[in-house]
């Protein structure tokens, strides 16, 4: 399979936790939610294929924007996620869903549009799994989708990841340039020269700047989230109990900074990146 390493870590440990923390997570990237939503602008009777839907909070958006008379097709390889999804949209007679690598599979073809909202960071060859997604457009259909900036302009990462280093036994391997992860694709040179590569035009990469928002109800459940599901929790697998409270203690102290009443929000940036299919 095109993507193996990925589809191992969304169908392991971690993927469950996306379920279990499923509304928290819908909560924390809903500012970019809209951002991507409302770029899309799906419309009564579109077909849109939702890429990486994971547990299918914009697959629902979508499928109420494009109605009975359209059709929105849920794409993902996270078995756990996938059966959330399914659960979520049952009532909707005009979702599907498929299980595949959206870096190999093959969908019918004519959609009028795909949808990302953060599902297409993790290709191992970007240009070679979105021309893939490309060819199940019609000529004219739209590509709109959201990913996260770099590190550097994403507080809600590299600030837990900065209070995180000083425990670690030593100090993480830094990323490879665009390897496949959550930062994936946050070089907008490089996403551009691979779209260009997968044959899209009219490319166009706008920055959108909002909150990462961690918890509505006070600093531990934000201390629990990261320590759940942080990407640079990764790195503590092993650490013992007494070094995970005192990172929790460390959280928490950082948390109470950005908190605002019972809400701990984390400065988040992230591109909107849309492309047409004219061929
Ligand atoms: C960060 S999650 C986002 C999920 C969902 N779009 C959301 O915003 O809640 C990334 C999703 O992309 C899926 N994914 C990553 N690479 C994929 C691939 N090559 N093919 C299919 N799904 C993929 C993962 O399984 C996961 O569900």
């Amino acid at each position: 399979m095109e993507n193996a390493a990925q589809l191992e870590n969304w169908n392991g440990p971690g993927a469950l936790e996306w379920v279990r923390f499923q509304k928290q997570i819908d909560r924390a990237v809903e500012q970019f939610h809209g951002f991507g939503l409302e770029s899309m602008a799906a419309k009564s009777g579109e077909r849109i294929i939702d890429i990486g839907c994971g547990s299918g909070r914009a697959t629902l958006d979508l499928a109420e924007a494009v109605g009975s008379q359209g059709q929105v097709l849920g794409l993902d390889f996270s078995e756990p996620l996938l059966a959330l999804a399914r659960e979520r949209c049952a009532h909707l007679d005009c979702v599907s869903f498929q299980h595949g690598d959206a870096g190999q599979a093959r969908p019918e073809s004519g959609f009028d549009a795909l949808f990302s909202r953060f599902g297409v960071m993790f290709f191992k060859r970007p240009a070679a799994s979105f021309a893939n997604l490309r060819k199940t457009l019609r000529p004219g259909g739209r590509l709109t989708f959201i990913c996260w900036q770099g590190k550097a302009q994403n507080a809600w990462i590299h600030e837990p990841m900065d209070r995180l280093i000083p425990f670690l036994p030593e100090a993480p391997e830094p990323l490879e340039p665009n390897a496949p992860g959550a930062f994936g694709l946050a070089d907008p040179d490089f996403t551009r020269s691979q779209l260009i590569e997968a044959g899209f035009q009219d490319i166009e990469i706008e920055s959108k700047h909002g909150s990462m928002v961690f918890s509505t109800d006070g600093v531990s459940s934000a201390v629990e989230f990261n320590m759940r599901l942080s990407p640079a929790m990764g790195l503590a697998q092993g650490l013992p109990p007494e070094t995970l409270l005192a990172i929790r203690k460390s959280f928490a102290q950082l948390f109470e900074r950005y908190s605002q009443g019972p809400v701990v929000a984390l400065p988040a940036s992230a591109w909107l990146i849309t492309a047409r299919n004219h061929g």
